[in-house]
Order: C-alpha cells, then structure tokens, then sequence
C-alpha cells in the first residue's frame, strides 16, 4: 500500500526520496508525491501518474533541497487525482499518511478544517496544524494529534518553521527510522533505504519521532523519551534488485526451492524437521484437538492446503477463515485453542485484527509469517518464519509455496507428536519436502516452454476455468486467483464434481478448462469431468500425473514431476505461476504491478 520515504541531511534528499519510492512501487500506488525546503518553505509536487513522472518534476526544480519527504498512494479515501495524491499541505504542516484515519470526519468538524482533497490525510495534517497554532511545539503537536487519530497510521511531516526536521509517528502501519553516515531517513520499510544504509530502528506503535540531520528523538504514548534500539538489516541490494531476470514474479518462481530448503533445514533434526525451536514442543502440539487458521489470499489458499494435510495426516478438525469475515464473524474461538494466522508481509490489516480477536479470547497465536520485523509476527504468541527473503512482485509466488511446505511439515509433527506418524514416517515427509519437492519445482521450471507454449494458445480468452478434486482444489483456487490478479483475464476454479450442479452452462466451444490432477485416487473421476467439459466444446489444457492416460478431449498437457503425492499439489503451482506470468506477459500487463493492487494491504 502507500509507500512513505523522508530524508534530511547532506546531499540531494529529492533524488534520495525518489530512489526510495521507487524501491517501494512493489507496494502498489496510483499516485506519487514529495515535498521539500526551498527559500525557508515547504513546496509541494505530485502527480497522478507513476514514479517517472514525478522524476521529471523533480528535474525542473533548480534547487538541490536536504530534505524532503515523499510518498506513493494507493487510494482509500477519494481517488487517484493530483489532488488527492500525498503530500497534503495544510496551514504549516505538509503531511504524507499511510493507513486510515477512522474518525476523520469528527476530527473535520471539531477543527473546522476547510480541506481541498477528499483524503482523511488532509485532515489529520489540519488537526497537526490547528495543535501547532495553540502549542508552538512540533513534536507535541503530532504526538497530541496523533492521541486524536483513530485507525491505522504511519505518518511523515514537515512543518514551515523547522527546516530539516522531519517528524513522524506510527499506530499499526509499519515505519521505520533509517540511521546513514550523510543523514537520516524515515521509510515505510527497509527496501527504500538499503541502497545508502542497513541500519535502522523499528518505531514502535504509538511514538512520535523527530529527526534531523544528525539526530533521532523518539517519544512514546506518555511523551517520554525512549531509546529504541538500532538494528542491521539481514537485506542485501541483490534481494530487491532484478539480478538479470525481467520481472520479480520471474526472479521470485526460480527462488522457491532455495527458499524451502532454507526456511525448513534450519528445523531439521537428525532428518525430521522439529518447531521445538519455535515455541512449539511436542507436549504442545500432541494436545491441539482441533486447528483454525486465518488469512487472506494467497496466504488463505496455503491455509486450505494446509486444512487438506493435516485434516488428513492428524485426524483433526482444521477450519480455515478469511481474515475479514473472522473479524465480523464473532468466531467459536475460545480461551485455549490454537489459531494459525498465515502473512508473508505481516502487515495484512485484516490477518492482524483477527489476531488480536483471537488473542483477546484467550486463543494461543501462532503466526506463520515472512517479514520478522512485522506486526504480526510481534504480536502473535509464537513466530514460526518463513525464510523465503522479500517478495517484491504484488503477486505472491514463494512466499505461497514456502507457507504450503512449511504447514505440511507442521501437520507431520502435529502427527508425530501424536503418535500418527512415527520417526520414519516423519523424515519421509521432511525428505519429500527439501528434497522431492524442490526437485520437482526446479524440474518444472526447467520445462517452462511447454508452459509458455500453453499460455500462448490461451492467453486471449476472457473467462477460463480450473477444475480439480481433494487438494488439487486449493492449488486451482490459487491458480485461479494468480491468473485473474496479473492478466485480468475472468477465471474460477471448481471441484470437478460441482461443474455438473450449475458451472457447466458456461462452457461452449472453446471455453479454456485447466484441469489439475495430481491426486491418483480421483484420476478416473478427473478424466470423466475432462471428458464431460470436452463434449461441450471445452479447449482442455491437463496438468497432470505422468501415468494420467492421454485421451482425445486433453487438447494441451503438462505433465508434472515425479514426485511424493503429499507434495505433489504444491509443485503444480509452479507450472500455474508460470501460466500466469507468460499469459499477463502475452496480453501486455504490467506483471510486476497489476492494476488496482497493493503489494502489503494495511488497511481494512
Ligand atoms: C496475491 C497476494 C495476496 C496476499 C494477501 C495477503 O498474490 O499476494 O492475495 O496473499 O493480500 O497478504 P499477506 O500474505 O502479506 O498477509
């Protein structure tokens, strides 16, 4: 979502500012914006537009500023216009926001703010400069105002009066301070500033800070002065950068293997992965009687296969929430069970309110979460890390993959704790997980002609459907899902027992169907759904096992890897990441930034 990056100090903070935007277009924004000192005034420029137009502006300016502040907006409150892009200037104070300020429209009224975008961040800049007029003091002034702000927020301000302090507060959005040799930095994360420095302190939610070229003062919720510690960020340039491929979403499919084996080998113990080091002993997981995991998107489909496994392998109940509807759901949570809340960012707004349902209830939280630093990894009771290093494409490739491999290894220990699965039984699963599975992505990228041979014969139809049974499913929901995100092409996904009860009027002579069938027990039942879509005129692309029989009504096949059926459903991913990107490359999209999405959604 927005991206926020100030910087004061020696040196021209403008090319500074924009660099870091550009570091952060992975978030998703339709407009960007900066302002600056010039002559003892903060001057403003944005545009509607992307980051190289407001590059452009930039060029026009004369001066070389040393500070300044900037910001790419995703739209909540008003839309993607000039003037309602970030910063808002109001009186002396000229503000960039991300998140929500709930209770704009009172705090409009009670200042009598008179604003000229449609933006909740304008008005939290006018209670800043309405405090400011009665008290004279910067920092109170955003700490007073922020005690007033309801919602989600990370802010970054400049006040007329104060050259070369930037102020800014947090309240559940992410924000950090970045400490360089030349100057400091605040940034919406670590990725905006990496290139000039690694050194960085979290700000905690409710304090206020100031920096100035060669200072950092932070206040916490009682004005206070607190000292929070500085720390090294574990991100090298390589880990944002394309390093020769032509698009993240590609860089980050070829990562997946890499990223498995690195998030699951530090958790193997003489050849069976173990959580003990978690927080999770044995003793705690043989007790869990039932599951509920809670997520959204990607990371709510890796909680169905996650539902499918362990349902499974453990025997017990495992219901899987979208994180929105857990939250308005008054959900059977009680003092005692486990929820599982599943985020690559650790930031998704929705996936962290229900974990504080969830906690308030007294549930025990565990977070299966990318980003360390997070709120959701913060906040939850236990942490369990994915190591899959950061996503910079909007749409979710290894960090998907790595929760699937990490929650199939934890429903094997859930089932050895128990005594499903003895020691054997677990090293094979931990086996088929670093080893077969890993094997099986590279042999599938390896193939990626076929895959893109298929994209090509695809790409331009508009509704194209999926079909599969048992855990294929999960993977055709997200097949389905990572489509329709970066190629806007209309796609669903079905069990392939439903189509009969109403999806098949949809299909006519052409109509795409994507049949996934990984699953050996449900092989004649697959081919039957083929052959029945087949009848009506359906254009069938199988993804299917090697002993799968070929058969007239399969138009396109992929065959998939050789591979342990446990796993198997993870690696057709792979091929369906695949599909996605070279069709979105096909149609022209923009593969990295699809329309209208954000890559770390901070608000609900
Ligand atoms: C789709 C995608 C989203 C995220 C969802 C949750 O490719 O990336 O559906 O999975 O917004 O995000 P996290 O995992 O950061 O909580």
């Amino acid at each position: 979502m927005c991206g926020i990056i100030g910087y004061t100090g020696r040196g021209d903070a403008l090319s500074r500012v924009t660099a870091g935007l550009c570091a952060l277009e992975y978030r998703g924004y339709d407009s960007a914006g900066a302002a600056f000192f010039c002559g003892g005034d903060v001057n403003v420029i944005k545009t509607a537009g992307r980051i190289a137009e407001l590059i452009k502006l930039t060029k026009e300016i004369d001066s070389s500023p040393n500070c300044a502040i900037g910001h790419t907006r995703w739209a909540t409150h008003g839309a993607p216009t000039k003037t309602n892009a970030h910063p808002h200037k109001y009186g002396r104070v000229t503000l960039v926001h991300n998140g929500i300020i709930e209770n704009h429209a009172e705090l409009k009224a009670a200042v009598g703010a008179h604003p000229i975008s449609e933006t909740d961040s304008e008005i939290a800049a006018a209670c800043i400069d309405a405090i400011f007029s009665e008290c004279g003091d910067p920092l109170l002034s955003v700490r007073r105002a922020c005690d007033g702000f309801s919602g989600s927020f990370a802010i970054g301000v400049m006040f007329d009066c104060f050259p070369g302090m930037i102020y800014a507060a947090k309240n559940k959005s992410p924000l950090i301070v970045g400490i360089s040799k030349s100057g400091n930095y605040i940034a919406s994360d670590v990725a905006a500033i990496i290139s000039e420095t690694d050194t960085y302190i979290e700000l905690c939610d409710g304090d206020v800070c100031m920096i100035s070229p060669d200072r950092c003062v932070i206040i916490d919720k009682r004005s206070e002065e607190v000292k929070r510690s500085a720390a090294v960020a574990n991100v090298v340039a390589d880990d944002i950068g394309l390093c020769g491929y032509d698009h993240f979403m590609k860089k980050e499919i070829a990562q997946e293997p890499e990223a498995i084996r690195k998030t699951l080998l530090r958790r193997m113990s003489d050849g069976a992965v173990s959580f003990c080091g978690d927080g999770l002993s044995d003793e705690y997981l043989s007790g869990i009687e039932k599951l509920t995991v809670v997520a959204c998107g990607t990371a709510y489909h890796a909680g169905l296969w996650a539902k499918h496994y362990i349902e499974k392998t453990c025997r017990i109940p495992v219901d899987v929430v979208i994180a929105s509807e857990y939250i308005y759901g008054d959900p059977l949570t009680r003092s005692g069970d486990t929820v599982i809340f599943i985020s690559q960012s650790g930031e998704t707004a929705d996936t962290l309110s229900a974990l504080e349902l969830a906690s308030s209830r007294g549930a025990m939280t565990i977070a299966v979460v990318n980003v360390k630093t997070s709120s959701i990894a913060r906040r939850a009771d236990v942490a369990v890390f994915t190591e899959a290093g950061p996503e910079i494409a909007v749409a979710s490739t290894k960090a998907y993959t790595v929760q699937c491999a990490v929650m199939t290894a934890l429903g094997a220990r859930i089932a050895y704790a128990k005594g499903i699965l003895d020691t054997h039984g677990l090293r094979s699963v931990s086996r088929a997980l670093t080893g077969d599975l890993c094997d099986a992505i590279n042999d599938v990228i390896a193939r990626e002609a076929g895959i893109s041979a298929a994209a090509k014969r695809y790409h331009k139809s508009d509704d194209v459907y999926f079909i599969g049974r048992g855990a294929d499913v999960c993977a055709c929901l997200e097949a389905s899902l990572k489509l329709k995100e970066i190629s806007y092409v209309h796609s669903e996904a079905y069990a392939a027992g439903e189509l009969k009860h109403g999806t098949i009027s949809l299909i006519t002579d052409g109509t795409p169907v994507i049949a996934l069938v990984g699953d050996e027990k449900t092989s004649d039942k697959m081919m039957n759904a083929i052959r029945e879509v087949a009848a009506r005129g359906a254009d069938v692309f199988a993804v299917c096992r090697r002993d799968f029989p070929r058969d007239e009504a399969i138009k396109t096949r992929f065959e998939l890897p050789a591979c342990s059926d446990d796993v198997l459903a993870i690696a057709a991913q792979t091929v369906f990441q695949l599909f996605a990107y070279h069709t979105a490359k096909l149609r022209g999209c923009d593969v990295d930034k699809p329309r209208n999405l954000a890559k770390s959604v901070t608000v609900e």
